[in-house]
Formats: structure tokens, sequence, C-alpha cells
């Protein structure tokens, strides 16, 4: 099975999850795709051998060369770990069900455009929340309202900011979205034999 990460940023969740599927047989993280020449996932991916795309938003929203890459490519499962754009019309189409985004909040709330990065876990601390966490879904052509695969939550305290929130959130990101994808991967090999 051949996956493809999309990162906007520092892409510490696609080095867990290339980490995580280093000594597998049958999964291989085949490319990383970034919109953003200058994120940290670029050196990551460097330093773990995984071949780098880079792409501006003509090329992604105005043809479809990204999505036949990734056809031809032959990739099961594409991954977005950090990314920042919203999958064009066609790339969801072409892959339907074989999209996951991980988002560092726990929906339906504190979701949708804008919602994202640092200015969520503001977002959770000015309201009070008493809780956040992950949620992994399927991506579809709206922000973060695909099907929900998977949640985990972690306590938030009076007293923690949103750099406090933001560790216990990416701690849990860590340790769930490797295992999460690797679980989506084998649903799309028992629908597919
Ligand atoms: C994570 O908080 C993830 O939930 C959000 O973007 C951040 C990516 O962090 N989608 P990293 O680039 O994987 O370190």
């Amino acid at each position: 099975k051949h996956i493809a990460l999309f990162a906007s940023g520092s892409g510490s969740n696609a080095e867990k999850i290339a980490d995580y599927f280093a000594d597998s047989t049958d999964v291989k993280v085949s490319l990383i795709l970034s919109n953003n020449p200058k994120a940290g996932v670029i050196d990551r991916a460097r330093r773990l051998h995984i071949p780098v795309l880079l792409f501006d938003r003509t090329t992604f929203y105005s043809t479809n060369q990204i999505t036949e890459l990734l056809l031809n490519q032959g990739i099961d499962l594409i991954v977005l770990a950090g990314f920042m754009w919203l999958m064009p019309a066609d790339l969801v189409r072409a892959f339907p069900n074989k999209i996951v985004n991980i988002h560092p909040a726990l929906l339906p709330k504190f979701g949708g455009k804008g919602m994202y990065g640092h200015f969520v876990h503001e977002a959770v601390a000015a309201a009070g929340e008493t809780e956040s966490g992950i949620t992994i879904h399927y991506v579809n052509e709206h922000y973060d309202e695909g099907q929900i695969i998977f949640q985990a939550s972690c306590p938030v305290t009076q007293s923690d900011t949103p750099d406090d929130i933001a560790r216990h959130v990416q701690a849990l990101e860590h340790i769930h979205y490797p295992r999460v994808v690797a679980e989506v991967l084998a649903t799309l090999t028992t629908q597919e034999s």
C-alpha cells in the first residue's frame, strides 16, 4: 500500500507516520507533497529519504496534475498532516474515502475554515473548555466535515495556556495518527479483496 502525505508546516505528524511504517513490508510512504517551499517537512523528508513534491495554487487548483500524478503513482491513501489548503474537488472525487485528515480539536466544535493550528487552541482556551483533543476524519470538499474516524481527548484546566493545550493535543496526534492510518489502510485492503 502506498501513502502520499500532504503537509504545509513542520511535519512532525508526517515524520511520526513515516517512522511508524519505516520497517513495514506492505505499507510505504511514497511521497510527501507540500504547498510551502519553506515547510519544515521538507527537511524531515530529506532525512527520511522520501521524495518531496512542491506545488503552488495554480498547479493545485487549475490543473489536475497532482491528481494525475497520485493516480499514476498508485497511491492508495492520501494523508493530510497539517495541510492548510482545501482539497480540490477533482482530487477528492478521484480518491473517495481515501483521504484522511487530522484536526487538533474535537469536531464538530472548533472546526471549519480559519480554525487551524495555534488559533484553535486559543479559541478552546478562550471558550473555557474543560477538554480538547484530536479528530481524524475522511476528507470531502468542505473543511473538517468528512465522516469522523477517530477522536481522543485531553483535559483542559483553567491554568492551561494555548501552548499547553497545543502540547497536549500534539502528543495525542503523535500517539494516535500513525495507528489510525494503519487501521484505515487495513480497511482499504479488505474492501478491495
Ligand atoms: C497539527 O496540529 C495538526 O493537527 C494540524 O496541523 C498541525 C500539524 O503539525 N492539522 P505538524 O506540521 O505535523 O507538526
